[in-house]
């Protein structure tokens, strides 16, 4: 199978937490933090999130800046990146901000759990494409095979969350990881963290190289490159 170059971007609190218990979004990085996010989308063929991300964080998941617009189109590229959500049973709110911006196809990726009604609603809106692969989770390796050969995505970009984060180490399907540390703390077991899941057993643990470490103001500009493993 066929995949792109994978690469997520988190930011994360030196407690190691991506949100508060709550898991409501809270304006909690700086400007810095906020433009990175965008440069790096700039740099994808495709955006992808997790179905409870889609939902809490009213991400467009569109490049608003033009300036960061108009190198992708000399380089050939839509203004925008393609869009792609995971849902396992399809149950995300219809009202997410993603479907208010018609910048970029979506991309929904879900199981069969997804109730067939809810599969038809989705498919009916204006350029969203509804794929069903994996019983009760969507099937990793066959959706990037799908991203690379039918849609041309070389490189895309996981903005979370935890869960979807999980899927994708655990399919030992990241590249990279871009993490910037906050200095704030959240505390709580169940708030999430960068990878959630199961979790790995001793001898699968992903290990990782630090390639960058810049500091901005009171924030650390982390980038990993992830280790090939198996
Ligand atoms: N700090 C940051 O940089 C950052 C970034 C992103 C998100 N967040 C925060 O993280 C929280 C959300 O994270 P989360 O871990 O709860 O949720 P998430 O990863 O955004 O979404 C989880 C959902 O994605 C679907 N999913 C993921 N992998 C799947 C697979 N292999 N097959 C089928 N479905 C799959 C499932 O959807 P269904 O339930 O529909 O089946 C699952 O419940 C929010 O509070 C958000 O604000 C923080």
């Amino acid at each position: 199978m066929k995949r792109p170059f994978v690469f997520i971007n988190m930011a994360m609190t030196l407690d190691g937490k991506t949100s508060t218990v709550e898991r409501r979004p809270t304006d909690w990085t700086s400007p810095a933090d906020k433009r990175h996010l965008i440069e790096l989308r700039a740099t994808a063929d495709a955006v992808m999130v997790g179905a409870r991300t889609a939902e809490t964080d009213r991400t467009s998941l569109s490049i608003p800046d033009e300036r960061l617009q108009r190198p992708r189109i000399r380089r050939g590229q839509p203004p925008h990146p393609l869009r792609v959500i995971v849902s396992g049973n399809g149950s995300f709110r219809e009202n997410i901000r993603a479907f208010e911006r018609q910048v970029s196809p979506i991309l929904i990726f879900t199981s069969r759990r997804a109730p067939r009604a809810k599969l038809d609603r989705l498919a009916r809106l204006p350029d969203v494409h509804v794929y069903v692969i994996g019983k009760r989770d969507v099937d990793v390796p066959l959706m990037l095979d799908i991203l690379a050969r039918d849609w041309k995505v070389k490189r895309l970009l996981c903005e979370g969350g935890a869960s979807l984060n999980w899927s994708l180490f655990a399919a030992r399907a990241v590249d990279e990881a871009f993490v910037t540390l906050c200095p704030r703390v959240f505390g709580g077991a169940t708030a999430p963290t960068l990878v959630d899941g199961a979790g790995f057993a001793r001898g699968r643990i992903v290990n990782a190289k630090l390639m960058r470490c810049e500091r901005k103001g009171q924030e650390l500009f982390l980038r990993y490159r992830i280790l090939s493993q198996d």
